[in-house]
């Protein structure tokens, strides 16, 4: 069974379990106060993870890539040249579009 690191705590959920839903409720939501949309649009869901999850979805890729004033995703450059600011890209995910594979590192921005 899975484990998740996320905020100082350590919370054990079934592999494939959408990160959302494994979160607490209102982690992701008391630090950005506005509904969550859970579907990959609003963004507001972004976490920095570390661990085994499904790849990338559409969605994320689509907003992901968008330059993100008002919420926590943030476009990296994007051009695949593996510097640091891919490699944070790389492990930037919605956590609605993420599913929970085998232990995490969840990381929000302050
Ligand atoms: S909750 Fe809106 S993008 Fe994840």
């Amino acid at each position: 069974m899975p484990t998740i690191r996320f905020d100082g705590e350590r919370i054990e959920c079934e592999d494939g379990r959408n990160l959302l839903r494994a979160l607490p409720r209102g982690a992701l939501s008391s630090a950005t106060p506005v509904s969550l949309c859970g579907n990959g649009v609003c963004g507001m869901c972004a976490v920095t993870v570390e661990g085994e999850t499904n790849e990338l979805t559409e969605a994320e890729r689509n907003r992901l890539s968008e330059p993100c004033e008002d919420s926590p995703c943030e476009g990296g450059d994007g051009n695949g040249d593996g510097d640091e600011t891919d490699v944070d890209r790389s492990r930037r995910r919605l956590a609605c579009q993420t599913e929970v594979h085998g232990d995490l590192e969840v990381t929000m921005d302050e």
